[in-house]
């Protein structure tokens, strides 16, 4: 048997989670459980660095994205699922490693420039976001991952985390830092239904596990697909058209799927009809999704609950390693 795997992982809970998650990293945490010692973090600390004027959002949104966790089928007996800023060694830990990175390393890591142009920060960027990929490097280490199921947006994170670790380990002659290894999914990226590159919240082209049926009508029947397919007759693209790409992501009968892109590309086959497919395809995914994730939304505490059992046992996990972590550096002065 190969040996049993450390995965942590984590979403910042600034709204609930869409398709988009599924396919990025929610369906390899569903199937990971079963092998693996798995730990998920709901990221709140990290969701602060750039919604410090609205901590209530932050805190709404930890239920929805462990209601939304708990309803795609990850299971609280298998995985610990635990709150970021409730374990007080990833601080810790995050404030040691900001002395192993410098400030021109943290400026070049191409995620945080992205959104820092997205966001419109210019020179005006809140230090904590800034330094986030350092905390990112705490939450990983802390657990000794050594997987990391994230969407390819988080692949300067895991860079960065590779960089501490060796220095860590290296400076202080140690070996008690783990390198983490990141698995991407085989679909990169789901699309956005705009036909835009990335499905997210807040460019409004996502669809969610809690949008009810109707909704999830309407946003299918609105998809982009290919704009030069104008007349049922004329032959259509598959490549860059979404419908497709949803088709492949939540299919399951693939023949089908195979003889619609046939038939679009010869011509013939109008969108309507393959948004028809689409639609059937995806309620039959989300239907027993939405299913639990409204019973489960009937009681709160009980969520709660789950969450501060998984939290402490996060803290104890995360404990252990900063103890090896102080000693390792020579900073454990009573023993
Ligand atoms: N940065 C991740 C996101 O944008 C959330 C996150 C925080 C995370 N800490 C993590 C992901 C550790 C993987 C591992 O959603």
């Amino acid at each position: 048997m190969t040996q049993k795997k450390i995965i942590l992982t984590g979403d910042r809970p600034t709204g609930q989670l869409h398709l988009g998650h599924y396919v990025g990293s929610l369906s390899a945490r569903v199937h990971l459980q079963n092998l693996h010692r798995q730990f998920v973090m709901i990221a709140d600390a990290q969701a602060l660095t750039d919604h410090a004027d609205d901590p209530q959002k932050v805190r709404e949104n930890i239920l929805q994205v462990a209601l939304d966790y708990l309803a795609v089928g990850i299971d609280p007996h298998k995985t610990t699922i635990f709150i970021q800023s409730l374990v007080p060694a990833l601080p810790e830990m995050t404030q040691y490693f900001l002395n192993l990175v410098t400030w021109n390393r943290l400026k070049h890591n191409p995620t945080v420039k992205l959104e820092i142009q997205q966001k419109g920060y210019g020179e005006e960027v809140p230090a904590g976001f800034m330094v986030y990929p350092i905390s990112q490097a705490a939450d990983i280490t802390a657990f000794k991952a050594n997987l990391v199921p994230v969407g390819d947006d988080q692949i300067p994170m895991i860079e960065q985390t590779i960089e501490i670790v060796r220095k860590f380990n290296r400076i202080y002659k140690t070996d008690v830092l783990v390198e983490p290894e990141i698995l991407t999914s085989a679909i990169a990226r789901l699309p956005g239904l705009d036909g835009r590159a990335k499905m997210s919240k807040s460019l409004g082209n996502a669809i969610f596990f809690a949008d009810d049926a109707d909704s999830v009508s309407k946003k299918v029947k609105g998809m982009y697909t290919d704009p030069g397919h104008l007349r049922v007759e004329d032959p259509g693209k598959v490549e860059g058209n979404p419908v497709f790409t949803y088709l492949d992501a939540f299919g399951t009968d693939k023949t089908n799927i195979e003889e619609l892109k046939d038939h679009y590309q010869r011509g013939g086959l109008g969108d309507s009809s393959v948004k028809k497919y689409l639609l059937e395809v995806l309620q039959a995914f989300l239907e027993p999704i939405r299913e639990r994730r409204k019973e489960l939304a009937k009681d709160p505490k009980q969520i709660m609950e789950m969450l501060h059992r998984g939290t402490e046992v996060a803290i104890a996990a995360a404990d252990k390693t900063l103890h090896d972590v102080r000693k390792s550096m020579g900073i454990n002065y009573f023993g």
